[in-house]
């Protein structure tokens, strides 16, 4: 599991394709006392990963960190970046209109409290804490029918300049509406809503950070688990949504999959086809010879 968490994680990162410094939010604030030299000098003191937890008065109780969104003003939005990845599509039942996954998330947000000169700690740029001691996004899938069995991953990176990084796997048991007229030709899409469960748009804001090719191809890749369904496509669509009364943010992946009909026409329909011939050949066969019913 975490082999293969890695590997996401270089791809994301590696690809171009998320770029810290390109975060709109994290750019406007300023960074008047990040590049100053003169403190590089007296930094041989402050190395260790506590140094920075002790200068950020960060513990696991500190409700600064812990209780409430990390703003300076509460009018200001939390941006949430949000990527998934699909590692397998094990299951998909008909029957009771379910299907499972098994995804990799990965959430990225900015907090104004968390800020450190990294050349005053000896250029320490991240450190991992365990997520109870920092606010996290309350991330809901809306299609989901049973809540994830596996513990969530027990640990977030902090940056120097504010940005946290969450991580985890989950298997996904959630709702499908499928049709199954066009057994087994059949191609189904399955919606997945990840939104907040308690913050409003004004609060909350999340963004996909790849969009619908990039994931489409990136999911190739990285998908390991696919007997039955084949993996089509995948969409993606950030879109705003009145619920609760009130507008929330939400991200729509829409998961398109085909079944294998090959598995079903060879342990299936061919040997069906087959005793049909056989027994539309036993017409031929006349009457008279008494040798239909031995044959049959
Ligand atoms: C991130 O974006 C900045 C400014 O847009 C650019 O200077 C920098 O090279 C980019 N970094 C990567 C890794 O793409
Ligand atoms: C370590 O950092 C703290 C807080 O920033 C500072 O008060 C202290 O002087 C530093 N110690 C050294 C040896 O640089
Ligand atoms: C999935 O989401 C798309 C886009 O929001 C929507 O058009 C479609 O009706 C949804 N499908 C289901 C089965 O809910
Ligand atoms: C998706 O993003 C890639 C680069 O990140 C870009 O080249 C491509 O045009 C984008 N596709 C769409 C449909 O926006
Ligand atoms: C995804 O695949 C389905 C089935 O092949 C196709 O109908 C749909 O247009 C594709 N969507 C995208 C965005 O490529
Ligand atoms: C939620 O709101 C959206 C648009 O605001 C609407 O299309 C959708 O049907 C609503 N869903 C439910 C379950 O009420
Ligand atoms: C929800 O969004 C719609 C359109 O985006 C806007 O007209 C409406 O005022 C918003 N409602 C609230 C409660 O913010």
């Amino acid at each position: 599991m975490m082999p293969t968490g890695f590997f996401c994680l270089l791809l994301i990162t590696g690809g171009s394709t998320f770029n810290y410094s390109e975060q709109p939010e994290l750019q406007a604030q300023p960074d008047s006392n990040q590049d100053s030299d003169e403190d590089v000098v007296d930094s041989e003191g402050n190395c260790s990963y506590q140094d920075v937890l002790n200068h950020l008065k960060l513990t696991r109780s500190t409700e600064l960190y812990s209780m409430t969104r990390p703003v300076k003003h509460h009018k200001s939005a939390t941006q949430v970046h949000l990527q998934m990845a699909i590692y397998g599509i094990l299951d998909v039942r008909e029957i009771d209109q379910t299907f499972v996954l098994y995804v990799w998330i990965y959430m990225s947000w900015g907090n104004d409290h968390i800020r450190w000169n990294q050349h005053k700690f000896c250029g320490l740029k991240h450190v991992v804490v365990p997520t109870e001691a920092l606010w996290k996004p309350d991330l809901t899938i809306e299609e989901m029918t049973e809540k994830d069995k596996a513990p969530p991953s027990p640990y977030l990176t902090v940056t120097y300049h504010g940005l946290i990084e969450l991580r985890n796997d989950l298997m996904l048991v959630s709702t499908c509406r499928m049709q199954v007229y066009k057994f087994p030709f059949d191609i189904q899409s399955c919606n997945l809503s990840f939104k907040s469960a308690v913050y409003s748009d004004d609060e909350i804001k999340f963004a996909a950070i790849l969009n619908a090719s990039k994931f489409t191809e990136w999911s190739r890749e990285v998908m390991r688990i696919q007997y039955e369904w084949l993996f089509l496509n995948v969409t993606v669509h950030e879109k705003t949504v009145n619920n609760l009364s009130f507008n929330q943010s939400m991200i729509v992946y829409t998961i398109t999959m085909k079944r294998r009909s090959v598995l079903y026409i060879a342990n299936f329909l061919l040997p069906i086809m087959f005793f049909l011939g056989l027994d539309l050949a036993s017409f031929l066969i006349s009457d008279s010879g008494g040798e239909k019913l031995g044959f049959k």
